[in-house]
């Protein structure tokens, strides 16, 4: 039976997951209704992920979804699960050009969503930028490894840190983002070893997105597991296949309307009979309307 979050679940819940050894169910969320649900199935970690330009704009990549939008659908996830630990996804562009405006826009989605983190694709000359915002109070999640807003120079979105060259470079950046501030870092698609070895140079919970059994938490793309995408990376577990009954269901509504077996007498709103009969008794004793000629 699912176990409904009672109390607020915070980033000192992540920290003591990861001094204490348990693990942390994190998934992606877009929308009020689904957020409810997930704290009624006591899913204690949200991403309002920037896959939402894929899953909810159907845009190839998470490029082109603005900063109102995942400031809007955030603040709809905040108000659908008050006590999950909410995370929300700085998207391309928005925390780029200036540290100035980056921090504001990271203020910005702070305050209008009430989330409780956010999370950017960093290399390293973000660092500035999360020491900005550490020292402001603002806890950062940095997101290494396969970085889909990057999609233009990675070329594709591939296993990372498969060279030992790059598996080093992660756990560098990592080091690195520790160091400017990162309140967790994220690791998207790596081998198991890289994200050991994140975890052995750094204090701070590692939440893995396709990055093995170390992790203090693990992420995915929700839509992949609910069967509700083609082709879900190898890593995402299949909770079910939400996509078949949906069809049907949506098949079955056409059936009813085209059949005029919808709406029913059950389903129509009914007058007083004694409303009903002086209205239909109007409705004879009017003149006929004119046709137009
Ligand atoms: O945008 C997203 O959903 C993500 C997760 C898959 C980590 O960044």
């Amino acid at each position: 039976m699912p176990s409904e979050l009672t109390r607020k679940f915070t980033l000192n819940d992540l920290r003591n997951a990861r001094a204490g050894g348990s693990k942390i169910a994190m998934l992606t969320c877009y929308d009020f209704t689904t957020a409810k649900l997930m704290q009624q199935a006591g899913v204690p970690a949200l991403l309002v992920g920037d896959s939402a330009a894929n899953v909810i704009l159907g845009h190839p990549t998470t490029l082109p979804v603005p900063l109102s939008f995942m400031i809007e659908i955030t603040a709809a996830v905040r108000r659908g699960a008050p006590l999950a630990f909410l995370s929300a996804d700085m998207p391309f562009g928005s925390y780029h050009g200036s540290i100035a405006r980056g921090v504001r826009n990271v203020c910005r989605m702070v305050q209008k969503t009430g989330c409780d983190c956010v999370k950017l694709e960093v290399a390293a000359s973000h660092a500035t930028l999360v020491r900005e915002l550490a020292d402001a109070g603002v806890a950062v999640i940095a997101h290494l490894g396969l970085r889909p807003q990057s999609i233009g120079v990675l070329g594709g979105y591939r296993t990372q840190g498969r060279s030992a060259e790059d598996a080093g470079a992660i756990v560098s950046l990592s080091m690195q983002m520790q160091e400017a501030g990162a309140a967790a870092i994220l690791l998207e698609a790596v081998p198991p070893e890289v994200a050991q070895a994140v975890i052995d140079a750094t204090t701070v919970p590692v939440i893995g997105c396709g990055a093995g059994p170390a992790c203090h938490a693990s992420v995915f793309v929700t839509h992949d597991a609910l069967g509700l995408t083609p082709n879900p990376p190898r890593f995402v577990l299949h909770l079910a296949d939400l996509a078949s009954p949906a069809i049907s269901a949506y098949a079955e509504y056409v059936r009813l309307v085209t059949s005029g077996e919808y709406p029913a007498a059950s389903q129509q709103y009914t007058m007083p009979a004694d409303e009903k009969d002086k209205f239909l008794e109007a409705q004879e004793t009017k003149p006929a309307l004119r046709a137009y000629e």
